[in-house]
Formats: C-alpha cells, structure tokens, sequence
C-alpha cells in the first residue's frame, strides 16, 4: 500500500442554506476586516449576507473577480487592492478560479514571497489571515483542497501552487448558489470533477482512503449529472453533484490527477479552452490509453455505474458527454493539427501530474492522444 498524507480543511460546512451561517461564524472567530471576492452572478448573495456582517460589525469589502482563469498579472492587479483594504480574512464566493485566487491572495496578502517563488509543491512559507472557501459551481473542488493554479503569461503554461496553507479554514458548501448555473457549466464543470474521481482512482499513487472518495464522487456525479442538467433549480441533484465534487476534491491533496488534466492544460493555457471542457474531451481518450495499465480499475469503475465492462464504463462516460452537448473533437473547439506537437510539448511539461499517470505517458503517445481527437 502506498503512503497518504490528508490534508482537508478543519471545518466543512455541507448543505442548503448553510451561507448563512457565515457571518456568525466569521465572527465567532474573530474577525473584523472582511474581504469577499465574488463574481457578478452572485452579487445578490453578498447583497443578502450585508446586514448580517452590519449588525455584527464586521467591516466588509466586496472585490468583484471578472476574468477567466486567473493570470499572474490578474492575479497580481487583485492583490494589490486586497492589500489596500488591510483584510484580516478573505472569503472567496465562486467557481474554481475566484476560489484559487482567493486561496492566493490571502496567502500572499502580507507575505514577502513573490508570485514566483512559490510555484511548485510546499514552497509557500505560510498564511497569516483567515480564508474562507464558497464554492458555487460542482468542478474543481477548490474549497477542499491545497492546489490553486494560475496562468504564467511569460509561457503560456498553467502553473500550480500546492501548499496546506491554501487549505481554506473552512468552506461552505451550499447546492442553493448552485441552482442558477447554466447547462453547459454544469455539464462542464461536472466533467471535470468526474476526472478527479477517475484520475485519483487509478493515479500510479492511488490509497484505499482516497478510493472510497473517488468511487463515491464518480457514482454521485454520473447518476446525477442528467437531473441537475435539465433542471438546475432540483435541489437534490444539486446537492448530489456538490457532494460528488467535494470527494473529487478531496482527492487532489493526497493522490491529485494524472494525465487528463497534464494534457489539458495547454489547451487551457495557450489556447484558452476551459478547464472542464477540456477534461470532458480528453477524459474519455485518455482512460482509453490507461486500460491496459489498470483494466481492473476500471472494471470497478463500470461497475460503479452500472456497466458490466472497463469499455462500456468509457463509453458510458463519453456518452454523458455526448448527451450534454460538450464538444467530442478538438477540432469543434478550433485546435487543428498543426497545433498538436505543441500541445504535447505543453503536456511534457507537467511533470508533477504525469508522475502519477497509471502508464508513463511519452511524447509520442501525447500526440496519438491529440490525434484521436482531431
Ligand atoms: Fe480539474
């Protein structure tokens, strides 16, 4: 068996409504400079959670995150205006990149470190102030886990920063802000919560602990997915889909993903194709080129949901994208073939996820994998 560290944050707070319990906690343990970096959709939750920290007074700041996956210089520009409050917690409310950044920013708030010099695995020196992780989409699970990332502009390469300081000390978790999420983010963003379940499961460094989350998170979201697709507003499907993302979450400290998120994130990085959607493309190919490495993985796999064959549990996951409508090709995204040596080299590059792909992955394998999918 191999070795596992679990790091998770102290305080997991789980189901509808449970935002409001926010301001009361926050004051419980003592703070009193509140920063709260949304994006616009949820505005009206911070509107409603206001009075709340007035009555308690608890001084607030509300940043507005408008970009997509966070760049350094984004990154940076957001910081700086963080600093100027002075917070003494940072409460981020959104999808995977305003939770990254919120994770960064208050790690980084009064810190002598530069950006740069914490890329990488447990190179942040430490976090002085409070932060508080809200997730409102079903994806990367963030909130639970010690990973952020961020877009390097200088090369065009997604980069992570893995620390346990970037553990929130508590998130809250609440299907309702999840009830306005489009179709196509929840199909997406569920895609990719999916191949952390998966990449976990059959990760080189797999754990008995962390498969019961992998399974549990990989039934949840595929017996779910349809429900919380057609309708957003269905509560239980919702919270079936937020509950499987946490276990993927909670799977990228101590196991993390492997070759799915290595190959996509060039096609996130250079040519800005969401993270989700690029997993949902590559999820399915590249399980198929681990099969032999781990066909009793993926045995459990389908049988997990309800497939009587490693194949058919791949083709029953291809075809949850299909019914969807995520992109199958690269080329309906607009990637040609001209550009696949590069993705490949791109993918080379992310050592850090490769290492725990089942099968090594070579470059001319990542090639064949981008092919298939022109
Ligand atoms: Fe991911």
């Amino acid at each position: 068996m191999n070795s596992v560290t679990l790091h998770q944050p102290p305080k997991i707070v789980f189901g509808t409504n449970t935002i409001r319990q926010l301001p009361d906690d926050l004051q419980s343990s003592g703070c009193k400079r509140v920063l709260i970096l949304f994006t616009s959709p949820l505005r009206s939750v911070v509107d409603t959670l206001s009075p709340s920290f007035d009555n308690l007074f608890i001084r607030t700041q509300s940043l507005e995150y408008a970009f997509g996956e966070p760049t350094v210089g984004y990154f940076h520009s957001l910081l700086k205006e963080a600093r100027e409050f002075r917070p003494d917690c940072v409460v981020g409310i959104g999808g995977g990149s305003v939770l990254d950044t919120a994770k960064l920013i208050a790690a980084l708030l009064d810190s002598k470190q530069k950006t740069g010099d914490v890329f990488g695995k447990n190179l942040l020196s430490g976090r002085n102030i409070g932060l508080i992780c809200v997730p409102t989409t079903s994806g990367t699970g963030s909130e639970v886990s010690p990973n952020a990332i961020l877009l390097d502009e200088s090369d065009s390469e997604k980069k992570g920063i893995i620390s346990p300081f970037l553990l929130p000390d508590a998130c809250y978790i609440d299907p309702v802000l999840m009830a306005g999420l489009p179709p196509k983010i929840t199909a997406e963003t569920a895609m990719d919560a999916l191949s952390h379940c998966i990449e976990a499961y059959t990760n080189k460094f797999s754990h008995p602990v962390v498969d019961n989350y992998a399974l549990a998170g990989i039934k949840l979201i595929v017996e779910n997915l349809e429900a919380a697709y057609k309708d957003g507003q269905n509560l239980e499907a919702r919270s079936a889909l937020a509950l499987g993302s946490m276990y993927g979450g909670l799977c990228l400290g101590p196991v993390n993903t492997a070759a799915v998120h290595a190959l996509s994130y060039g096609l996130g990085g250079k040519y800005h194709i969401s993270h989700g959607l690029a997993n949902a493309i590559l999820l399915p190919e590249v399980m198929k080129f681990n099969l032999d490495a781990c066909p009793e993985k993926y045995g459990k796999i389908a049988d997990t949901i309800g497939e009587n064959t490693a194949l058919g549990g791949i083709a029953k996951i291809k075809s949850l994208s299909v019914a969807y409508g995520i992109p199958q090709k690269l080329s309906d995204i607009g990637i040609e073939a001209s550009e696949v040596e590069n993705l490949a080299d791109l993918a080379m590059r992310v050592t850090r996820l490769l290492v725990n792909n089942p099968k090594e992955v070579h470059r001319a394998d990542a090639i064949k994998i981008y092919s298939e999918l022109l």
